[in-house]
């Protein structure tokens, strides 16, 4: 039976339940992570643990748990859904109290963990995806479980056929409603910079390195918005996703609407480094 797990609790979801006055729900005064599970090996723990340190401490909260504690209930729950590709979804509020403002008025922290299985999207032949506006705040560094902005993002790229939206401040690209940010130009990767506009994607860091490794041309930089209608290839990536060819962007086809020769690259060398760091 699959489980989840809420502030010590094992149990079924449907028991899982929290206070109305829980500052998740009355202020979104939390964090999250979501780690991907393959052939039922934890991938990244390590960084996934700590951009979780590094979002707890900018919002003023400690890490409620030990790496080992976190382990021990990831293990658990990866075991009662028992199958090989999984996706953990971990929450951390600041717990239950009169809805004020005032974060000192917090003692105990909600703890939220479930997982389910995660579809293998490998053999993706690519997504459409349009451009907007990014209206997130500024603190996206932070993976805040803030994410109206990013909610009405996704629904106007459903509305438009699109799977994804991405985001455009002030003439520069930042990355995907929910993803970050790759184009190839002239057999160039390029990728805008981390900073409080773009979540530090695991995925993004573990590309970055298989990039600098693999000898591959590439290049963190701001990003213009024009170079959107020249690349010769985009992508998308999340944990979810892995590396996600964007095949239209605005019912424009991106080269000649198929995943490109950089992706196919890119493609490999993740799979690679995915079957070696599982074994
Ligand atoms: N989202 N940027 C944003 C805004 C994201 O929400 C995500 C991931 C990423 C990619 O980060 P990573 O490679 O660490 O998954 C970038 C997750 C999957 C989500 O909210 O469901």
């Amino acid at each position: 039976m699959s489980l989840v797990f809420l502030n010590g609790n094992y149990l079924e979801l449907k028991d899982a339940q929290i206070n109305v006055l829980d500052r998740g729900f009355t202020f979104a005064d939390a964090v999250y992570e979501v780690i991907p599970v393959f052939n039922g090996c934890i991938f990244r723990m390590e960084e996934h643990m700590q951009r979780l340190d590094n979002s707890l401490a900018e919002i003023y909260m400690d890490n409620p748990l030990s790496v080992e504690q976190w382990l021990s209930i990831f293990n658990k729950l990866i075991e009662s859904v028992a199958v090989p590709n999984q996706s953990i979804y971990l929450q951390v509020t600041r717990g239950v109290t009169d809805r004020d403002h005032d974060i000192d008025l917090a003692t105990e922290q909600t703890v939220f963990v479930m997982s389910r299985p995660l579809q293998n999207k490998q053999e993706s032949d690519g997504i459409k995806a349009i451009t907007h506006e990014d209206i997130r705040w500024s603190c996206c560094q932070i993976k805040a479980t803030t994410l109206l902005a990013s909610v009405l993002l996704r629904h106007r790229a459903k509305q438009r056929g699109a799977k994804e939206a991405i985001l455009v401040r002030d003439g520069h690209i930042t990355e995907g409603a929910a993803s970050n940010v790759f184009l190839v130009k002239d057999n160039v990767v390029l990728t805008p910079p981390k900073n409080n506009e773009v979540l530090p994607g695991i995925t993004r860091d573990l590309i970055v390195e298989l990039l600098a490794s693999g000898n591959i041309d590439f290049s963190v930089e701001m990003l213009p918005e024009k170079l959107l209608s020249v690349a010769d290839e985009i992508w998308v990536t999340s944990s979810t996703w892995e590396i996600m060819p964007v095949i239209e962007l605005d019912n424009v086809m991106i080269g000649d609407g198929t995943p490109g020769p950089v992706w196919q690259q890119l493609q490999q060398l993740y799979q690679d480094y995915k079957k070696n760091y599982c074994q």
